[in-house]
C-alpha cells in the first residue's frame, strides 16, 4: 500500500517540473498564416557534415581526383587493370604453353585442356565472329548457323580450320574456298520456264509442296544443271559449297520468291580469311569451341 501512494507522488512532481516550451524565432516568412522555425541544425548533424568535408579533402589527396595530378598514394586504375592483367595472364600461361605445342584435335581429346580452349573460343568467337554468325552461332540469312550438323565447307576439325584460316570465297586469300552458287536467270543459263520447273522440284524434293506438272521436268534440269553441285540427291557436296537442298535447312531461304532470287541472280557468301588476323592459337581454340558447339563431323 505503501509504495504505491510514493509512486504516484512522483508522477505528480515530474509533471510539476516540466519546463515551460520556449519561445523559437521564427524566419519571418509566412505562408497563409504558417510561420517557419528557425530552429539551429543539430549538432550531431553539423559535426557529421564537417566530419565528411574533411574525409573528402582527404580523400582527393590520397587518391587520383585532380586530372594529371599524381595522388599521394600513387594508385591509379589503369594501374589496377595492368596488375590484374599480369595476374590473370600468368594464371593462363599454363594452359596457353599446352595449347601452344597441341594440335586442335589433341585438344578435343585431352579433358584437362578442352574447356579451357572452348571458353577461350567463345570470347574470341564473341569478338571476330558473332557479328555475323550471331553471339550464340545460330547464324541468319546468309550465314550459316553452326549449332546444326549440316555443313557447307564441312563439320570436321581440319576443315573448320581451313574454313577459319582462309575464309569463303575471301578476295585477301589465295587459299580461299571457292566454287559460286550461278546465276542461270542472269547469264541466260535457263530459260524462265525451266527455272520455274526446277524450283518446284527443289520445292517438292524437300517437301513443301506436292508434285506438280512441273517438277517432273524440273527433276531432268537438276540432273543436268544443279546435281554437279548439288549432288544427285540433292544432298549437297563440302567440295563445291553447295548446299543440301532437299532438307529442311536454308541458307538465304526455301520459300518461292526467295528461291527464284537465288536462281536468277546466283549467292556467293564472303566470309573473311583470319590465318593474317588471329594468332595461330586463338584459331586453334575457335576451332575447338565451333566443333563443340555442333559436335561437327568425324
Ligand atoms: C563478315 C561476316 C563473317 C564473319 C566475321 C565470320 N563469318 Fe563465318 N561465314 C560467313 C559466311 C557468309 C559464311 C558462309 C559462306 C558461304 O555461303 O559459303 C560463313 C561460313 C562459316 C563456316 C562454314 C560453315 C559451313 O557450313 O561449312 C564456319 C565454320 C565459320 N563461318 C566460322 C566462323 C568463325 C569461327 C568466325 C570468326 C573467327 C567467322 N566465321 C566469322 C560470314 C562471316
Ligand atoms: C557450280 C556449282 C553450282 C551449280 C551448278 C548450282 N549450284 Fe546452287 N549453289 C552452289 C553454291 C556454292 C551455293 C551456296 C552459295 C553460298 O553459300 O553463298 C548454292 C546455293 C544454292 C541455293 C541456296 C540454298 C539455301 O540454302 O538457301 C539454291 C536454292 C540452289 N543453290 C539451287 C540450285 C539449283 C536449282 C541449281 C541448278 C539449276 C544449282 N543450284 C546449281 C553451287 C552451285
Amino acid at each position: 500500500m505503501v509504495k504505491k501512494v510514493t509512486a504516484k507522488k512522483t508522477v505528480a512532481k515530474k509533471a510539476n517540473t516540466k519546463p515551460k516550451q520556449k519561445e523559437v524565432e521564427t524566419t519571418e516568412h509566412e505562408w497563409d498564416g504558417i510561420k517557419e522555425y528557425n530552429n539551429p541544425l543539430p549538432r550531431w548533424w553539423l559535426l557529421t557534415f564537417y566530419a565528411c568535408i574533411i574525409y573528402a579533402i582527404g580523400y582527393a589527396i590520397y587518391y587520383p581526383s585532380i586530372p594529371n595530378v599524381k595522388s599521394l598514394s600513387g594508385w591509379t586504375q589503369r594501374g589496377q587493370l595492368v596488375e590484374d592483367q599480369q595476374k590473370a595472364e600468368k594464371a593462363q600461361k599454363v594452359f596457353n604453353d599446352k595449347i601452344h605445342a597441341m594440335t586442335a584435335q589433341q585438344i578435343i581429346d585431352d579433358d584437362s585442356i578442352r574447356n579451357y580452349a572452348i571458353e577461350g573460343g567463345k570470347a574470341a568467337f564473341a569478338l571476330n565472329c558473332s557479328q555475323c554468325h550471331g553471339s550464340g552461332a545460330g547464324g541468319a540469312k546468309g550465314f550459316p548457323s553452326l549449332l546444326d550438323d549440316e555443313w557447307l565447307w564441312g563439320g570436321k576439325l581440319e576443315d573448320i580450320l581451313t574454313t577459319i584460316k582462309h575464309g569463303i570465297r575471301s578476295p585477301l586469300d589465295e587459299d580461299t574456298r571457292i566454287g559460286n552458287m550461278l546465276a542461270f536467270g542472269d547469264d541466260e543459263m535457263l530459260e524462265k520456264d525451266e527455272i520455274k520447273n526446277v524450283i518446284q522440284y527443289v520445292m517438292v524434293q524437300s517437301k513443301q509442296i506436292k508434285p506438280t506438272e512441273g517438277s517432273e521436268e524440273g527433276a531432268t534440269i537438276f540432273a543436268e544443271n544443279c546435281a554437279a553441285c548439288h549432288g544427285e540427291q540433292g544432298q549437297g557436296m563440302h567440295e563445291t559449297g553447295a548446299p543440301n537442298l532437299f532438307n529442311a535447312i536454308w541458307l538465304y531461304g526455301g520459300d518461292k520468291s526467295t528461291l527464284a532470287e537465288t536462281l536468277a541472280h546466283g549467292r556467293k557468301g564472303e566470309m573473311p580469311a583470319f590465318a593474317k588476323r588471329l594468332d595461330e592459337d586463338t584459331i586453334k581454340k575457335l576451332a575447338v569451341y565451333v566443333y563443340s558447339l555442333s559436335g561437327g563431323e568425324k
